[in-house]
């Protein structure tokens, strides 16, 4: 038997890992507060913690983790810019994490995103249900024919590619490590980052938080961009420098925008603020825009995707528990 303390615990996480196949031999603890340095005191007695994207698990989180006997970091998402892996792996945990749990659910989200933001689905609906049927400020446009710009060609971004070549747009793409057979198969061309940005009419970010992509979209790179261009970001907030966004929002140099995921959203997102005084004035500003569309990092929330990543963390940790080697392409060092 394994325990395991689950920080940031959701309805959906415990009816999922409450089901997961090899549950049995894993005695879990949920907490709905995230992990950081100050409650790391609660996972003591815990073999493991497992933690989500806003779980803060820096170097000295991981030092008082290893004091209360934590060994292993299970990660329940793919990106893994919040856990200091160096310190982790200095200090002697393990760290696992779950690469592709459905990269369908991120890209088609990020495309729903866009249809709702672009035929204005979202104030049509508001509309309809108060008896107003009128039309007017509702006009969108084709993505037939338009040319979208994809940063980023892993699992979720080839996805979203196709799914733009399905509608009949042109589609740009962007990487550091292009993938030429599949951009040929899937008619997918690939270009440097400015062409991207000045030719696209729609685009959408698939590309890790890194040092080096930290607010790839500054003042700057919003000047480069398509007057009224689209912009759609499903991946990670820190890559958008939200002031720049808002300046160029507010200049009509983009014609809409699209959030999943937002800059500063720990403490804010996955919870109900709705009886309190919401304190991020740019959060607030961008609430205001007609056409600015935020969902609160659900992007990854089909049942196909939560059953992956319970299935995935359940294995790893009898892994871990059996001195096993973790499924592969799941350990970050
Ligand atoms: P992946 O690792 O399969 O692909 C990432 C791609 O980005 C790689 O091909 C890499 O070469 C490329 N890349 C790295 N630096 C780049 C740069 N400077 N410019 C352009 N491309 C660059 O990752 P995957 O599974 O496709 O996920 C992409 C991102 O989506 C993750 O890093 C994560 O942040 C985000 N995500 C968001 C979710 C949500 O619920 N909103 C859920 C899952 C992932």
């Amino acid at each position: 038997m394994i325990t395991a303390a689950l920080y940031d615990a959701k309805s959906y996480d415990r009816e999922y890992f409450e089901k997961a196949a090899g549950r049995e031999n894993i005695a879990w603890h949920f907490h709905e507060f995230r992990l950081s340095a100050e409650t790391a005191s609660t996972a003591a007695g815990r073999e493991a913690v497992c933690v989500f994207v806003n779980d803060r698990v820096d170097r000295s989180c991981l030092t008082e983790l290893s004091k209360a006997g934590v060994r292993h970091i299970a990660l329940r998402c793919a990106g893994f810019n919040n856990v200091d892996v160096a310190a982790a792996n200095e200090l002697g945990f393990t760290v696992t994490r779950v690469p592709a749990y459905s990269p369908h659910a991120v890209a088609e989200h990020a495309i729903a995103l866009l249809l709702t933001l672009n035929r204005r689905i979202h104030r049509a609906h508001n509309r309809v249900r108060e008896h107003n049927f009128s039309l007017g400020g509702l006009v969108g446009f084709d993505i037939h024919g338009k040319t979208a710009g994809i940063i980023g060609t892993g699992k979720i971004g080839r996805i979203a590619a196709q799914i733009f070549r399905g509608f009949g747009a042109r589609v740009l793409a962007h990487d550091p490590f292009p993938a030429a057979d599949w951009a040929n198969e899937a008619g997918v061309e690939y270009s440097d980052l400015d062409s991207l940005l000045e030719n696209s009419d729609i685009l959408s970010l698939h590309l890790p938080l890194t040092p080096e992509t930290f607010h790839l979209f500054s003042e700057d790179t919003f000047r480069k961009l398509k007057p009224g261009a689209y912009l759609i970001n499903t991946s990670r907030g820190k890559l958008i420098d939200t002031t720049a966004l808002i300046q160029s929002l507010k200049s009509g140099r983009l014609g809409g925008v699209a959030l999943d995921v937002y800059e500063e959203e720990e403490g804010v997102f996955f919870e109900d603020l709705s009886d309190k005084v919401l304190q991020d004035d740019e959060l607030s500003r961008l609430l205001t825009f007609p056409n600015v569309l935020i969902t609160s990092h659900q992007a990854f929330l089909t049942r196909e995707a939560l059953a992956e990543i319970a299935r995935v963390t359940t294995a790893n940790l009898n892994q871990f528990q059996a001195g096993e080697p973790f499924l592969s392409g799941t350990e970050v060092r």
